[in-house]
């Protein structure tokens, strides 16, 4: 698996993209001010996971959020924009994510992991 580059740049406010990297689905989330807020509204040490969405976000770049899309329960993709906590919904056994990308409720035991990645550009992240 080599790195990717992704342009967000066609990537419009309160969107998701999937993209491929290692054959695993990567969702790469412009996050609105009121998604951002929900994530940042939530006491960290009441998560099941707990981690601060500035933890799993790059500094000065908080409106995208990229993670693993990969169920950490047994492993089904999740929907975007779905659930109680507008994160992700996993349609397999009802785990929901919020729009950090944490675990909220399910059976997931884990939050998605947020893969290696980094802004070459204002405008471009490389994935790995
Ligand atoms: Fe997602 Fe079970 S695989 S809730």
């Amino acid at each position: 698996g080599a790195p990717i580059e992704v342009d967000l740049t066609p990537i419009a406010e309160g969107q998701d993209v999937k993209v491929f990297w290692r054959g695993k689905p990567i969702f790469i989330s412009h996050r609105t001010k009121k998604q951002i807020e929900e994530a940042r509204a939530v006491a960290v040490s009441s998560l099941p996971d707990p981690q601060s969405d500035q933890a799993r976000v790059k500094e000065g770049h908080d409106q995208w959020l990229v993670v693993i899309g990969i169920c950490t329960h047994l492993g089904c993709i999740p929907i975007a924009h779905e659930g109680t906590y507008h994160g992700f919904f996993c349609p397999c056994h009802g785990s929901q994510y919020d729009t950090s990308g944490r675990i909220r409720s399910g059976p997931a035991p884990t939050n998605l992991p947020v893969p290696p990645y980094q802004f070459v550009s204002d405008t471009k992240i490389q994935i790995g």
